[in-house]
């Protein structure tokens, strides 16, 4: 995208935003031609708040208890990031679920990061259930989000190994590295343009990517990073 005008993204948090600042550092250090033009929280306390004003980006708390529905609270969101009028909304650890309105007006341009292989372990606890399935790799993936819960097309998957020793911590922390790494790159590829859907899979450059559908624990293939 050089020389044209950089991507305008809002990010949506709802607590420790390491992964926002993993997308602040790529785009400080120029692996990123992004704006971030907004982080928006669910939760006012959110660490990941401290982190955007850090960075000199705007923010907004939109506190779900402050609405007495869902409905509405989406509504209130859906305006505050209109403001910004984003070509992406990005969810780093946006912990509320998101109804039909909201999913409805960004399809296509709304992507999430999940703490696992998907399809394996949708939801939470994600580390602590890959390690009671025996799995011999986790990881972590990048998906448009649908109204599938964590069931969207996966853009880019990253794989760790699970090792004897590891604890939910253990495997988290070695997620979390990979999460860094892909969630930036997911970002860069989408504002560049590059990434289309076909038949609920993504395509690079108009191509699948070979190690999509690879990663799976219980598809019995020895994964490659992402
Ligand atoms: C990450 O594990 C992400 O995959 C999940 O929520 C966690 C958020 O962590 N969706 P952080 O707030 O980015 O540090």
């Amino acid at each position: 995208m050089s020389g044209g005008p950089r991507g305008g993204v809002v990010v949506l948090v709802s607590g420790r935003g390491s992964n926002l600042q993993a997308i602040i550092n790529a785009v400080t250090n120029g692996e990123l031609p992004a704006d971030i033009r907004a982080v928006i929280s669910s939760e006012p306390g959110a660490p990941a708040l401290a982190r955007a004003r850090t960075a000199g980006i705007p923010t907004h708390v939109v506190n779900h208890r402050d609405f007495p529905a869902r409905d509405q609270f989406e509504q209130a969101l859906m305006q505050r990031i209109e403001a910004y009028r984003p070509q992406l909304v990005v969810l780093a650890g946006f912990m509320r679920i998101l109804g039909k309105a909201f999913i409805d007006r960004y399809t296509g341009r709304l992507i999430n990061i999940h703490p696992s292989l998907l399809p394996a372990f949708p939801g939470l606890n994600t580390h602590a259930r890959a390690l009671q399935s025996g799995a011999s790799h986790h990881g972590a993936s990048v998906h448009f989000v649908t109204h599938a819960v964590d069931g969207g097309p996966v853009i880019i998957q990253a794989a760790v190994p699970v090792l004897p020793d590891d604890v939910p911590e253990t495997l988290a922390e070695r997620v979390l590295m990979e999460e860094h790494r892909i969630f930036p790159k997911a970002i860069g590829w989408f504002l560049a343009g590059r990434l289309s859907i076909e038949d609920g899979r993504v395509l690079l450059d108009g191509q699948q990517r070979p190690e999509q559908g690879l990663h799976h624990p219980a598809a019995g293939h020895v994964p490659g990073a992402g």
